[in-house]
């Protein structure tokens, strides 16, 4: 093996390694779109946080787990488990509005997804996430049981252990403020009455589209954007009728999470639904 051979090419390559580098820096510093930037579709391979983490260290179990937190191929839809919950690492300290909670802490509650798991059933469903890894991510078509192998809830549960004191750690039971019971199943719709008083306390509200611009950036704008197909569809063709939307976000919708009372407020999500009218012209 010549390498000096490699190490000559490397250096003869570097310079066009350099340029192609400031060209992406150049067409993202074009795009003003904020949401645009965060457009993961295009980033399907794992991105593991490889940056030492102040107060954290992590054994080989707990690194599987770190990157398996990180995977947005995890599933068909090109989510992570960090495009929902934060971990208390550097890496999700940003301000995207998550629709889960920290999972930083999680390893301290005795019930999660709101009683659904205990006992025996934590460790076995990594406290609930393969409900999260079969529904939001979809990996095995809706089936929790086999959304994560055992090997992977091991990794989970090692990795939550490893943030469990995290900053922003959350060690009590959630109490998780949804609309209902989380739709589990492909079929399932909103009890019809329900929807309707949901929306209407939405609906009813005076939105600002001004204010409602960083809650779409924001909350929506990981996975929408108004005119192009992102990892959910665009608003231009998911936001025809304004009930809708609001009961899209508070029951979900197929693969995507509801938003929780205590992360989007009644009047934040009338605002969003303004910016979103602003800018379909409606
Ligand atoms: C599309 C968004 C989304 C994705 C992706 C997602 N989750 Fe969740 N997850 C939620 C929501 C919403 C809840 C409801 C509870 C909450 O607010 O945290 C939840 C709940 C949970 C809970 C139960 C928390 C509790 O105390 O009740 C755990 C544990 C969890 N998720 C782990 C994971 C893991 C690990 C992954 C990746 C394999 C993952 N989730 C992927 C949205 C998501
Ligand atoms: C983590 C990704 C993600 C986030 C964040 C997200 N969505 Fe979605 N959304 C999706 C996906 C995926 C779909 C497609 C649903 C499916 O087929 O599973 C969708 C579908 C929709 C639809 C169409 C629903 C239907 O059944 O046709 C609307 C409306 C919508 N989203 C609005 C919003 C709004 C408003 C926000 C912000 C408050 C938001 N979404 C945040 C992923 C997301």
């Amino acid at each position: 093996m010549n390498y000096n051979y490699y190490i000559m090419k490397m250096l003869r390559l570097t310079p066009i390694a350099l340029v192609l580098f400031a060209l992406v820096i150049q067409s993202c510093k074009k795009d003003e779109q904020p949401a645009a930037k965060q457009d993961s579709t295009k980033t399907a391979a794992p991105t593991a946080s490889t940056a030492p983490t102040p107060g954290l260290t992590l054994n080989d179990k707990a690194k599987k787990g770190q990157l398996i937190f990180f995977n947005t191929s995890l599933g068909k839809v090109r989510v992570a488990c960090a495009t929902c919950h934060a971990d208390g690492t550097a890496k999700t300290q940003d301000d995207i509005i998550r629709q889960g909670h920290t999972l930083a802490g999680v390893s301290s509650r005795t019930a999660t997804w709101n009683g659904m798991y205990k006992g025996d059933q934590l460790k076995k469903y990594a406290y609930g996430a393969s409900l999260c890894a079969a529904i939001f991510q979809n990996r095995t078509d809706w089936n929790i049981d086999n959304a994560l192998s055992a090997d992977e809830a091991d990794a989970l549960n090692e990795y939550f252990a490893a943030i469990n004191t995290m900053p922003g750690a959350m060690t009590s039971n959630l109490k998780i403020q949804w609309a209902s019971k989380v739709m589990t199943k492909e079929e399932d719709t909103p009890d019809e009455n329900l929807a309707k008083t949901v929306v209407k306390a939405i609906m009813k509200l005076p939105g600002d589209p001004k204010a409602g611009e960083p809650v779409f950036t924001k909350a929506c704008g990981t996975c929408h954007s108004i005119g192009d197909r992102k990892i959910g569809p665009p608003m231009v063709k998911a936001a025809k009728d304004m009930n809708y939307v609001a009961q899209t976000v508070r029951f979900g919708s197929m693969h995507m999470a509801f938003y929780a009372k205590d992360v989007l407020s009644d009047q934040q999500v009338a605002d969003a639904i303004a910016y979103i009218q602003s800018q379909l012209g409606k």
